[in-house]
């Protein structure tokens, strides 16, 4: 774990933080949150598209095009490329000094730079992507950073309560599971890898379309770890 952890919680929340953090551990550091590809790799492997389809996909969405969720300096995208065999994956991270050391690092890990990018985007607004362009969406960790309080409810200053969290806050993250739900093609999945237990967790996920229609066809719960279990989130688009 690296000495950068913020004074306050809710730091995790500012971009600042970030970029001082990821200034501080320098262009070659790598760190995961929570747990390494090799303890993921079963759950997505089982739940993403496989990386080479066998037959012509019904539609360019269908192709197995991967966007990793606020990936820090994590293995998590070369992984899913070098280990798992994905050839197309975009990764995106609000924090420009990130996505600058992560462009540098698949250079040297000599990935393809046109099919394996680092780009810079608020998870709440990725307007840079058209509608169903991915097959998959993997979030370890960032949806949790987004959730953490700053100890007023936006209506009386009362203490950040993870039962009960504030408005502005839930709307927040409704904004970046719609984004993600409108970049994902039909059927594409939507898989987060949180500490969050369901009952924290499962109202960010529920949301329904205008017509009341369920966004996500289904939302499936599993573990990772032994000892501290991590919850896995498999949301798929209908
Ligand atoms: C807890 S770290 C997780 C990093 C990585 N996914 C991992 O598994 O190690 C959260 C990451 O999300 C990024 N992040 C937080 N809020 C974001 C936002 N609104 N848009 C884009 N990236 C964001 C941060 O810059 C940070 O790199």
């Amino acid at each position: 774990m690296p000495d950068v952890l913020p004074s306050d919680n809710a730091h995790y929340k500012t971009q600042q933080y970030w970029d001082s953090r990821y200034q501080t551990e320098g262009p070659d550091a790598t760190f995961d949150w929570f747990k390494s590809y090799d303890d993921i790799r079963p759950v997505l492997e089982a739940n993403l598209p496989p990386p080479a389809p066998s037959s012509p996909p019904p539609h360019p969405g269908a192709l197995p095009h991967l966007l990793v969720l606020g990936c820090g300096n994590s293995t998590l995208s070369e992984s899913l490329a070098l280990v798992s065999g994905y050839t197309h994956v975009t990764s995106v991270d609000y924090s420009a000094v990130v996505v600058e050391a992560m462009r540098a690092r698949t250079a040297k890990l000599g990935l393809d730079a046109d099919r394996f990018t680092f780009q810079v985007a608020d998870i709440r607004d990725m307007a840079l992507f058209a509608a169903e362009s991915f097959a998959g969406a993997i979030d370890k960790g960032t949806m949790d950073a987004l959730l953490t309080g700053d100890g007023e409810d936006g209506a009386g200053g009362k203490a950040y309560d993870p039962w009960n969290p504030p408005r502005e806050l839930c709307a927040e993250v409704e904004r970046y599971v719609r984004e993600v739900h409108r970049v994902l093609c039909s059927r594409g999945v939507f898989i987060y890898i949180t500490f969050g237990q369901p009952h924290f967790r499962r109202r960010h996920l529920e949301l329904t379309t205008t017509d009341g229609v369920p966004l996500w066809e289904s939302i499936k719960v599993q573990t990772v770890g032994d000892a501290f279990h991590y919850y896995v989130y498999v949301c798929t688009k209908t």
